[in-house]
């Protein structure tokens, strides 16, 4: 069924005049990628009632013609169907430069997450900040092998991540030795955790490829063991209708034993998870909470001033580490799509369903607006 929509109709109903919009969300970059989402999308759909959703993909946009062929939800259902600009856009995806000025240029700050930045972005931009500076990691871009070597004659250890890296995937963690260099590996599936004993010639036989592939940061070694295992909390959120960020709650994450990556172990929920993890008193306990809320508030709110004026955050997950000295670091700002499923998984339904709920909220505030431009 193809028709097309009736976002900037007027519903006139008795003496109530009301707009009608859509809200869309850029789900991926395939028309394929896009049918397989939808089941998952379909909260969203249900919740919004001031007007439609729909949901779309790159591949679907005309942009000469400022259309799109996507699906628009109704009662329970997705259809596929042809519609004009959104109102107001959730994006998930990760925007090269050249969809990201279209977008800007289309809706400017309608757009939620309207742009992306990687991880040695985002420490460039933050460490300026002397708020923040202390709660991250100190961090170098690794263009070649040498620059590791140089960071271990410095620091004796630290972790390598490819700078536009998730799901923990391709993380080592180096450290210099006596006489050789160790190399710990992240292994996606099973997360084993696989030790290579390494000369300097092998350290960067084994890095060169690696470092002509793809960009990596390196950064001091964050000691996020608890036991035996490492455990990092992901902050959950999102502005809402009053445009103002909101922050819905932690789910502590905790990897393998003797893993080196936490975000991809089994998750708990509550706010004071952490007080039982770290065994710390009920005093500490709110003080470090308090400090999670306010650390990932102004990291959020300086990350948006990154974009500058046009740059418009508004759902986010932030990833925080805390090491034996209870000292708070920010491991990550995750922006594309900062999977708050993750909550459920944990058993905070609530959760999830509040992000989705806020961020609908915020989409029908950005919707209200008229279109702002800045230089
Ligand atoms: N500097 C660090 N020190 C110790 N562990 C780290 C450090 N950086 C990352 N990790 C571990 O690796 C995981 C993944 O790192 P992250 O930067 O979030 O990358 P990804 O995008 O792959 O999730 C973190 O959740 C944490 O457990
Ligand atoms: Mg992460």
């Amino acid at each position: 069924m193809d028709y097309k929509s009736n976002s900037k109709e007027e519903t006139v109903r008795s003496d109530v005049v009301e707009d009608f919009f859509v809200i869309g969300i850029l789900v991926s970059k395939s028309d394929r990628k896009l049918k397989e989402s939808l089941n998952k999308l379909s909260e969203l759909g249900r919740i919004y009632k001031k007007g439609q959703v729909g949901a779309f993909s790159l591949e679907g946009i005309n942009r000469d013609k400022q259309m799109i062929n996507g699906y628009l939800y109704n009662e329970g259902m997705w259809n596929p169907s042809t519609f004009s600009m959104p109102d107001a856009i959730i994006n998930r995806i990760y925007l090269n430069r050249k969809w990201e000025s279209f977008f800007r240029k289309t809706i400017g700050r309608k757009m939620i997450n309207n742009f992306t930045f990687n991880k040695w972005e985002m420490y460039k931009w933050l460490s300026t900040n002397s708020n923040l500076s202390k709660h991250l990691p100190i961090t170098r871009l690794v263009n070649s092998p040498q620059d590791i070597i140089d960071f271990l004659g410095q620091y004796n250890e630290g972790i390598i991540k490819p700078i536009n890296g998730s799901y923990g995937k391709g993380i080592y963690k180096v450290s210099k030795q006596a006489a050789n260099f160790k190399v710990d590996t992240s292994l996606h599936q099973k997360e084993k955790k696989n030790s290579l004993y390494l000369t300097q010639e092998e350290l960067e036989v084994f890095f060169k490829p690696k470092c002509k592939m793809r960009k990596y940061i390196i950064q001091q070694v964050i000691d996020l063991y608890v036991g035996n295992s490492p455990v990092d909390f992901r902050l959950i959120m999102v502005k809402d209708g009053t445009e103002e960020w909101k922050e819905l709650g932690i789910i502590a994450r905790k990897g393998s034993r003797n893993g080196i990556v936490s975000n991809i172990g089994f998750v708990r929920s509550g706010n004071l998870a952490f007080q039982n993890l770290l065994s710390i008193s009920d005093y500490k306990a709110i003080e470090i909470r308090k400090k999670m809320t306010q650390v990932s508030l102004d990291a959020a709110k300086d990350m948006e001033n990154y974009r500058g004026c046009n740059g418009n955050l508004g759902n986010l997950g932030i990833d925080l580490g805390l090491d034996k000295n209870q000292h708070l670091w920010i491991i990550e700002i995750n922006h594309r799509n900062p999977g708050h499923r993750m909550a459920v998984d944990a058993g905070e339904y609530g959760i999830y369903s509040n992000s989705n709920k806020l961020i609908m909220d915020y989409a029908h505030k950005l919707a209200e607006r008229m279109k702002e431009s800045c230089i």
